[in-house]
């Protein structure tokens, strides 16, 4: 009798230790279950959703300083920080795509930095930073350049639009060469694999082969004066045959006139130049009459990325592209001194 009882009761123990054992290994029954998303767990501050700019610390990574819209474009992020009263971490990655990379993992191990904001050298090669960003809460935000994918691993990218820009360079060169019996344009290109290189070159082929035009030579001067010139330099000692020179920047164009002049042509008449930026240096080209029309590209983007950086630090949810306003300026334009005087940049 005492036997079985003892079987019992030790039946009865197993099987509660059995169902305790259970209930362990079953995931703990949550009323919400965190949601595991690729999405940048933004909005982790402790001051979210009621941050202000005093809370921000912004590490931002720079592509380096390659030219007067990058200086214009420093500068809108430099004299912003401090009208705001956020904190500016500044990273000058001197356009090496291997700096760049290694001042934003610095960035995500800065325990100081609540938001990462970059203008990416190339289009590609950000998967794993963005994805530990992701990983350690930081909301990433792009700046000026937009990258290949992973839409779903950055809040919003703030800057123009390259296509849109190329567009309207081609079609300002073909009304330029119209009724022109050969339309050979050479493009001077940004550093290689950059977003504004890729793209103004897609736009600006689209709308020029409406009209004729051939790009008969391409080739990257990395946004300077003097590879713009040199460039050119070696393409002149090759052909003179040239209606055209589009500059993806304003740079480029400027290395392409003295090029022009040195071997006899006369910029902005024999050989059509359109540049991309309209810096001061591009106007006062214009007012030179040396260049024949620039395509805008805003750099004072600051504000707006700031305003993005806090919203996406207090966990608010942001368009992928916020794109910037830009217009095209002509040397032919009768109000042209007045508008340069009036510039910021
Ligand atoms: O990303 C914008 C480009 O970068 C500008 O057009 C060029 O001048 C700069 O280097």
């Amino acid at each position: 009798m005492f036997h079985s009882k003892k079987l019992v009761f030790l039946f009865i123990i197993a099987v509660m230790v059995l169902s305790a054992c259970q209930s362990a290994t079953e995931a703990p029954v949550v009323t919400e279950a965190p949601v595991v998303t690729e999405e940048p767990v933004a909005g982790g501050a402790a001051c979210a959703p009621n941050c202000t700019y005093e809370d921000l610390v912004v590490g931002f990574l720079q592509t380096g300083s390659e030219g007067g819209w990058r200086a214009a474009n420093t500068a809108s992020f430099k004299e912003t920080a401090p009208q705001l009263g956020l904190t500016l971490k500044f990273y000058d990655s001197q356009n090496d795509l291997a700096k760049q990379v290694a001042g934003f993992q610095q960035f995500i191990q800065d325990p100081e930095v609540n938001v990462i904001v970059m203008s990416p050298l190339e289009v590609t090669g950000w998967e794993q930073v963005l994805r530990d960003a992701a990983a350690a809460g930081k909301p990433v935000i792009l700046s000026d350049r937009r990258i290949d994918g992973f839409e779903d691993l950055y809040e919003s990218f703030i800057g123009a639009d390259f296509v849109e820009e190329g567009r309207k360079a081609g079609t300002e060169m073909c009304k330029m060469l119209e009724g022109s019996a050969s339309k050979n344009v050479w493009e001077l290109v940004g550093n290689v694999g950059a977003a504004p290189a890729i793209d103004r070159g897609t736009g600006f082929r689209e709308t020029a082969a409406e009209c004729g035009i051939t790009v008969t030579k391409s080739q990257t001067a990395n946004w300077s004066v003097v590879e713009g010139k040199q460039v050119t330099e070696a393409w002149l000692k090759e052909t003179q045959d040239v209606q055209g020179i589009f500059g993806q920047n304003d740079e480029m164009a400027f290395g392409a006139i003295e090029a022009l002049k040195e071997a006899g042509l006369v910029p902005a008449e024999d050989v059509k130049i359109i540049s991309v930026d309209a810096t001061a240096g591009a106007f006062q080209a214009m007012l030179d009459g040396t260049l024949n029309v620039t395509v805008e590209c805003n750099p004072l983007l600051a504000p707006q990325v700031y305003a993005a950086a806090l919203a996406a630090l207090n966990g608010e949810s942001l368009p992928k592209w916020i794109p910037s306003e830009e217009s095209v300026f002509f040397m032919t334009d009768p109000n042209l001194e007045s508008i340069a005087a009036g510039r910021k940049y």
